[in-house]
């Protein structure tokens, strides 16, 4: 009987340091406890590939020798991988695929990137192709780009990858060092909101905002030649192109670089259990989302406005691309209970959709079952 691999990659939520993995800055993300299964079979035959996508009752086959990115749809994630792990030297025969899972599409928890890392690793396992996570999550990053289109950073793949129970994990996306702390936030806890809304101008508006901050960078290198992205760029520095880069430039490239600061002391007050300064860092980096990088939207304003007024909550912002999906927000344990009751009624009365909470846990990355 033919081998069969069942592996499984998680979606994450992010703390804060909202794109910035992209200009080789900091995240703070950790894996949660939804995650995307895969199962793969050697079929016998030399190139066919068959996938189900068990939640959505959908087939697709594709041929080793001869595939390309279709318009749109999940088989993209796959196709893509496989391209991927033939570019790094990968030697594949027939498969038979299937997957499913529970992290909500759309929801900024990186639900593609779990199902890129499950799959890549499914493949990494029933080929045998001794690639490390690293190789994986690089593999992975880049199916996203070419299959899928979205010039997207680091951190989804390597929160699925590298994810630990009950660790956040702060990641330099330049030299990809990476630390794990606990979360450890007292008689607080994380709470998730969907808008269950995702604009379709997000993809499009991702890559957008890529190019806005190669720009930044581009003038800024005129007069600071050693300045790499906007990692290397500091506040005072930045300062100086007031006026000298575009208007929608300067808000972008300011977004960053604050954004960037704001993970290193986020990451500082954690770690001194200032849960009180780490919410306040949190609201200002939705504000500065919503503002000055423009990648929020009118759903995930309202919730983030709503927690203002709560002294039980501490920090609440947009997670993930933006333009929909969740909210991150740091509450009060016992509030938890009420919060989502209000929240949804408030939420229902004003844009008249339904509100999906989460209360996540931090779990393992990439696994096999
Ligand atoms: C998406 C991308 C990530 C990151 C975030 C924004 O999730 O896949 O690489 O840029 O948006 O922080």
């Amino acid at each position: 009987m033919a081998t069969v691999i069942r592996t499984q990659s998680p979606g994450r939520i992010n703390i804060i340091g909202e794109h910035t993995d992209y200009n080789d800055g900091f995240v703070l993300p950790a894996a949660i406890d939804k995650a995307t299964v895969v199962q793969v079979k050697k079929n016998g035959t030399a190139s066919d590939c068959n996938m189900i996508a068990l939640n959505i009752g959908e087939v697709a086959y594709f041929d080793l020798n001869n595939f390309k990115p279709i318009e749109n749809g999940w088989q993209n994630y796959m196709m893509g991988v496989v391209a991927e792990l033939q570019k790094i030297g990968a030697k594949l025969e027939g498969f038979d695929c299937e997957f499913g899972g529970n992290v909500p599409i759309g929801s900024g928890m990186s639900s593609s990137a779990s199902l890129e890392c499950s799959f890549a690793y499914a493949l990494n396992e029933l080929f045998e192709l001794g690639f490390d996570k690293w190789q994986l999550i690089k593999a992975t990053q880049m199916a996203e780009h070419n299959f899928v289109g979205i010039k997207c950073g680091i951190m989804d793949q390597f929160a699925s990858m590298m994810g630990k129970k009950d660790q956040v994990m702060l990641l330099d996306c330049r030299t990809l060092e990476f630390e794990y702390f606990p979360l450890d936030l007292g008689d607080y806890q994380l709470l998730l909101l969907n808008t269950n809304v995702s604009h379709s101008l997000g993809d499009s508006e991702y890559n957008n905002r890529r190019e806005e901050c190669e720009n930044g960078v581009a003038i800024i290198q005129k007069t600071h030649p050693d300045v790499k992205n906007l990692r290397d760029v500091t506040l005072t520095m930045l300062s100086e192109f007031m006026g000298k880069m575009p208007a929608v430039t300067f808000k972008r490239c300011y977004h960053v670089v604050a954004e960037n600061q704001r993970v290193q002391e986020a990451t500082e007050a954690m770690k001194k259990h200032d849960h009180k300064l780490l919410g306040e860092l949190v609201y200002q980096s939705h504000f500065s989302l919503q503002n000055d990088y423009e990648v929020s939207c009118p759903e995930l304003d309202f919730l983030v406005q709503l927690t203002l007024d709560k002294d039980y909550i501490l920090g609440s912002r947009m997670m993930g691309g933006g333009f929909g999906g969740c909210t991150i927000s740091i509450i009060k344990k016992e509030m938890v209970g009420i919060f989502k009751t209000y929240a949804a009624k408030a939420y229902k009365e004003r844009f008249d959709k339904d509100l999906t909470p989460y209360t996540v846990s931090i779990e393992d990355g990439a696994k096999v079952l």
